[in-house]
């Protein structure tokens, strides 16, 4: 591996999860984006430890195993090893998962807390307030809806009054002002930053940091002698970060501090952008480079919720849909920082359309090609001599995608990775390399593949981190290593890969046509996945002969001759145009066709087409389509089959 980055430590961390809950997409989004963003780091050659794990302390956990009949240590064994257990099946990368009932990490926030009060920042009084068991929070009278709601989760507040450990926050106020006036991207995205100023300006009451009316959580440093108190469920959360790394034990991997990046989610940026930097300058710590907010999952537009039945269980989504799909559906779909809506449409759109139309089928060009002109053969040699100018606009792009990742714009990465694709489509149908070969320019059609060819590898690498198994696939498929040599040849130093044979592979992503999962459960989710399989691998086995039909059968498709009358865009897609389509049946028909990509709407208004015209309808995009148009796609482009010569609108095709 090159030296190149290798000196510079990248540490990056998810939030710690609850265990009174199984994972749903919230936490999944949150560990995608945090394993992205550590397997890219370590692809460009940062030293890289990337931490995850559970939270398994304070008076929510403990009501919930007391309702199961367990303790909370037993309670927390099995959610935690859950958690651990799908991270594990989703190949997350992390370096270590941390319990905070690990010994260590109760010893390190021991530690901290000694420090702290050692320093003057802890004092001890009473508490007199309210509290929300569910989000674990401290409010003032002020902050409650209608005296008694929580102002975040709007459950009702219990008043506690108790003896309690205090934190100087108050004396903070002015550093953490100074902190986000002089580090504008220590919140990202950066708009989330006001409210925290706004909210730290408004004046910051000291923080109740002990609680003693139940047991379960970190004790207080024994030289306090103060056995009834335990440390806030916050507190002992938030050191998680400095302990995972040895703080107060064995403290070999403290020098990956500060955090590169700390994700969460937009609830908790306040514990994270406001108690976390104070607690850290009082324990006189570097502080974290972000805090990168992200905003919150809904489903087909509705907040999920158990008692709604509309929690989105992250595993069944990615045995149904391929786990790699998911990843790149949940990192394009939503701009960072941005509620975003799951529905099983929106991923199929982003499945059939980026990743099977952009992507997939540039690696079919690059294997039908190359199979064709070169028995698969790929030679760099000539790329430079014939397509300097594609080459160029490829690096003018790939050289500014860097700088989205840790800005959090990963939605943008992707978008400008698509527009490299997009380079490689557009190169083949504008240079024709079949026609080339016809007209004996055989040496720049092959130069031409070996274009496509290189613009492929340079996508890939820079996709690893975000479907680290379907790029492998490609990585196979182009005969190239994606590490961080190929990394600093092709990318860094804008190089072209070696000769290379190509090995055809199956589709990466089938087309899927209807909704995988039907409901929450499992098996019905598996029986949808296999059926398509079964019926695809019986496919295969069907002899020509077989595949015959009768004339009868071939009539059960009524095939006519229409005149397009209208064609529009259909806002937000890609590919689909919206036509009305005249088939001399009084009513136009309207037809949603994925062609917007090779025709334009206005050049298509008053032209023919071979229309189905007993297609049963079925809705895109929330539209309704009632038909479908004939077209024929090869590597020369789509083109709509029409009548050679004008018909009567509605002419049967026999
Ligand atoms: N234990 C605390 C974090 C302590 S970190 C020192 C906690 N845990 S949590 O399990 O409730 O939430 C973990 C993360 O999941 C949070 O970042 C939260 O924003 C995220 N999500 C929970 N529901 C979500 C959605 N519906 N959508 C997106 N993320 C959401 O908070």
């Amino acid at each position: 591996m090159s030296d190149h980055n290798s000196c510079k430590k990248v540490y990056i961390t998810t939030p710690i999860y609850y265990v009174n809950d199984i994972a749903h997409i919230g936490h999944a989004y949150t560990t995608i984006i945090a394993d992205m963003l550590a397997r890219y780091s370590r692809l460009v050659g940062y030293d890289t430890f990337f931490l995850t794990g559970t939270d398994e302390h304070g008076q929510k956990i403990s009501t919930s195993a007391a309702q199961r009949g367990k303790t909370p240590k037993e309670y927390a064994d099995e959610i935690s090893g859950k958690f651990k257990t799908l991270w594990d099946d989703f190949d997350i990368s992390y370096d270590k998962f941390i319990r905070t009932t690990d010994e260590e990490h109760k010893t390190g926030v021991q530690k901290a807390f000694q420090k702290m009060f050692d320093k003057g920042d802890i004092y001890k009084g009473n508490y007199e307030g309210n509290y929300c068991v569910g989000c674990e929070t401290f409010f003032t009278d002020a902050q409650l809806i209608d005296e008694e709601g929580c102002p975040d989760c709007g459950r009702p507040t219990t008043v506690v009054k108790e003896e309690s450990y205090f934190f100087r926050l108050s004396n903070y106020e002015d550093k953490l002002l100074e902190l986000y006036k002089n580090n504008p991207e220590f919140i990202l995205p950066r708009a989330k930053a006001k409210e925290i100023v706004n909210f730290v300006a408004g004046g910051l009451n000291d923080l109740s940091i002990s609680r003693t009316s139940f047991d379960w959580g970190v004790k207080l440093p024994s030289s306090m002698d103060d056995d009834k108190h335990v440390m806030y469920v916050w507190l002992d959360a938030l050191m998680n970060y400095i302990t995972a790394l040895g703080y107060g034990t064995d403290e070999a991997n403290m020098d990956f501090w500060p955090a590169k990046v700390h994700l969460v989610g937009k609830d908790i940026l306040r514990f994270h952008a406001i108690f976390w930097p104070a607690f850290l300058m009082s324990l006189e710590l570097p502080l974290p480079d972000h805090i990168a907010a992200h905003g919150w999952w809904t489903r087909d537009g509705e907040k999920m919720s158990k008692s709604k039945g509309n929690v989105v269980n992250p595993k069944e989504v990615a045995d149904a849909y391929g786990l790699d799909a998911f990843r790149y559906f949940m990192l394009r779909e939503v701009p960072f920082g941005q509620d975003g809506d799951f529905s099983q449409r929106a991923l199929i759109d982003r499945i059939n359309s980026d990743l099977g139309n952009d992507l997939g089928n540039l690696l079919n060009r690059i294997s039908g090609m190359s199979g064709k002109y070169s028995d698969f053969k790929i030679v760099s040699k000539d790329v430079i001599k014939y397509h300097q100018k594609e080459l160029d606009e490829v690096h003018a792009i790939l050289q500014n995608v860097e700088q989205l990742i840790f800005n959090m714009q990963i939605h943008k990465y992707l978008e400008e990775l698509w527009k490299v694709l997009t380079i490689a489509n557009k190169a083949i149908g504008d240079y024709e390399p079949w026609n080339m070969m016809k007209d004996g320019r055989e040496e720049q059609a092959m130069a031409l593949v070996a274009l496509v060819t290189n613009i492929m590898a340079k996508v890939s690498v820079l996709l690893e981190s975000v479907m680290p198994h379907k790029i492998s696939q490609i990585a196979k498929s182009l005969g190239i290593t994606i590490d961080n040599e190929t990394y600093i040849n092709i990318i860094v130093n804008k190089g072209l890969i070696g000769d290379t044979v190509i090995t055809k592979i199956d589709a990466l992503f089938p087309r899927i046509e209807e909704p995988l999962l039907v409901t929450a459960d499992v098996q019905k989710v598996e029986e949808k996945v296999q059926k398509p399989r079964q019926e695809a691998e019986k496919q295969v086995e069907i002899t020509e002969e077989d595949n015959l039909i009768t004339i009868d059968k071939f009539f059960e498709t009524s095939l006519k001759i229409g005149t397009i009358v209208e064609a529009v865009e259909v806002p937000k897609s890609k590919k689909l145009l919206k036509l009305q389509v005249d088939l001399g049946e009084g009513k136009n028909k309207q037809i949603l066709a994925g062609i917007k990509e090779f025709y334009s709407a206005d050049e298509l208004v008053g032209t023919q087409a071979c229309v189905v015209a007993n297609l049963k309808p079925a809705k895109l995009m929330g539209m309704m389509s009632e038909g479908m148009l004939l077209a024929a796609k090869d590597e020369n482009g789509l083109h709509l089959i029409r009548p050679e010569k004008p018909k009567i609108i509605g002419t049967k095709i026999s």
